[in-house]
């Protein structure tokens, strides 16, 4: 199997889009009047999902076939302090270090994709929302685990420096308290 492009743009081109045809197919919508949930209704509606379904289903695999993880030249976000990205070599070096995650987390998307298929052969709305919430997790976990593993690393830093900040500030501030002054 030869591939044609990175994982980068098998992402953008396809497994993105397509889980886009699950991810919208239910919505609430906010009126004036309140809030409405947008289901699927008609046969076109419950194709684009099967549509969105087998493209995880089967797609998934693709990323089993060893393909660079961005195209020549691009390094994600990986330069600077506290990089939240790691660089493409960093993913690969991962990937050949622990193929076993790699390969589950692969499983995982796929499992959604069949479980989606199910779901439009009952036609069942209600586990259609669910499906939603477990595609979401699929897609989360591997790009916390490869893609942006810096992130929350970053976020408390950021966090706990604001926090600093503020505190230093507040010391800083003459003592105010809601007391009426005696
Ligand atoms: C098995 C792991 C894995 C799964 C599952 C996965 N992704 Fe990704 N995804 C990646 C990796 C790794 C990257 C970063 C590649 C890089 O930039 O080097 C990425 C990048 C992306 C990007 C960025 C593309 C760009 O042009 O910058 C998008 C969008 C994306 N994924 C969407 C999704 C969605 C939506 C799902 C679920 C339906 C999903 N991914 C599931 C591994 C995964």
């Amino acid at each position: 199997m030869k591939p044609v492009v990175s994982v980068k743009e098998l992402m953008r081109d396809m497994i993105d889009p397509l889980a886009d045809n699950i991810f919208d197919a239910v919505s609430t919508q906010i009126t004036k009047t309140g809030s409405r949930d947008v289901v699927p209704k008609t046969d076109a509606d419950w194709e684009k999902i099967r549509i969105g379904a087998v493209t995880l289903a089967e797609g998934a695999y693709l990323l089993k076939v060893p393909r660079p993880f961005a195209p020549a030249g691009d390094l994600n976000n990986s330069a600077g302090p506290n990089p939240v990205e790691l660089s493409p070599d960093q993913i690969t070096a991962k990937v050949l270090r622990d193929p076993v995650e790699w390969n589950a987390r692969i499983e995982a998307l796929r499992n959604v994709g069949l479980e989606v298929l199910e779901i439009v052969k009952k036609k069942d709305v209600s586990e259609l929302w669910d499906a939603g919430e477990n595609l979401d997790q699929a897609c989360e976990q591997c790009h916390r685990s490869y893609w942006y593993p810096g992130e929350d690393a970053k976020f408390y830093q950021n966090l706990n420096r604001r926090m600093q900040e503020f505190r230093e500030q507040q010391e800083r501030q003459p003592q105010r308290t809601g007391k009426p002054p005696k």
